[in-house]
């Protein structure tokens, strides 16, 4: 089971070691990820189940793209899992289709584990579970989907950062329905918090969880590796 957490513009370097000690004290087995902002990025001995990851970054070695985090930059630090297409970055930075496919391509070709991200509007989801699923599988055009080093995480766009969780049939029935052509894990995400933790870590076709705000309290984001590690061990 692969539990992460995403920062996005969250914690300071010093929170960031703070956190990421205490998660690393915990006893824990399933493969935990934390996504950091870039500046808290560092090389922390780590457990063998618990790696950091970059919330993003430029399909380049090193070059001329002021702003930008090269693939050069994150190697420094060890840095080898990626997430890619998270919906705030589709939305709200205006990241289009070809640019992620762009980024995974490159990714891809580093050998980078990628946790890539789909997810529908609000009003796809009030057309139905049909119109859901076309559009998940538009998120999926250019992307290697048999990529042996991909995570999938359907992140319902309603329901991230606004309390709303997906209901655990709806969560269920688009995973299953992915898993018809996607070999790789699929995560869940979109206001998971520690109370529904175990219920969608339950669901037959789930095999994580991709959490933000609920995650940035390190006891919380504690407890739901500490509920995954219970759950495989049953
Ligand atoms: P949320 O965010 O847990 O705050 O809904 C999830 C995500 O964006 O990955």
């Amino acid at each position: 089971m692969i539990i992460a957490s995403n920062f996005k513009t969250n914690h300071t370097r010093e929170s960031t070691a703070g956190f990421v000690d205490f998660i690393n004290n915990q006893d824990s087995f399933c493969e935990v990820r934390i996504f950091p902002p870039f500046t808290a990025l560092d090389t922390f001995e780590l457990r063998p189940n618990i790696r950091l990851g970059a919330q993003n970054f430029y399909p380049a070695d090193r070059g001329s793209f002021t702003g930008e985090i090269g693939y050069e930059q994150l190697e420094e630090f060890d840095i080898d899992s990626v997430l890619i297409g998270h919906s705030e970055r589709r939305h709200i930075l205006g990241e289009s289709q070809e640019s992620l496919c762009g980024k995974f391509d490159f990714a891809k070709e580093k050998e980078m584990e990628i946790i890539y991200c789909i997810g529908e509007p609000i009003e796809v989801r009030k057309a139905g579970i049909d119109a859901v699923m076309s559009y998940l599988w538009e998120q999926c055009v250019g992307i290697d989907i048999d990529y042996e080093g991909l995570i999938v995480a359907y992140e319902p766009v309603w329901a991230i950062g606004t309390g709303v969780v997906a209901s655990l049939e709806e969560i269920d029935a688009v995973l299953k329905n992915l898993k018809t052509k996607i070999k790789a894990p699929i995560l869940y995400g979109g206001s998971v918090k520690v109370d529904n933790t175990e219920a969608i870590l339950s669901l037959e076709h789930c095999d994580g969880v991709l959490v933000g705000t609920a995650s940035w309290e390190q006891e919380n984001f504690a407890q739901m590796i500490e509920i995954a590690d219970n759950l495989t061990k049953d």
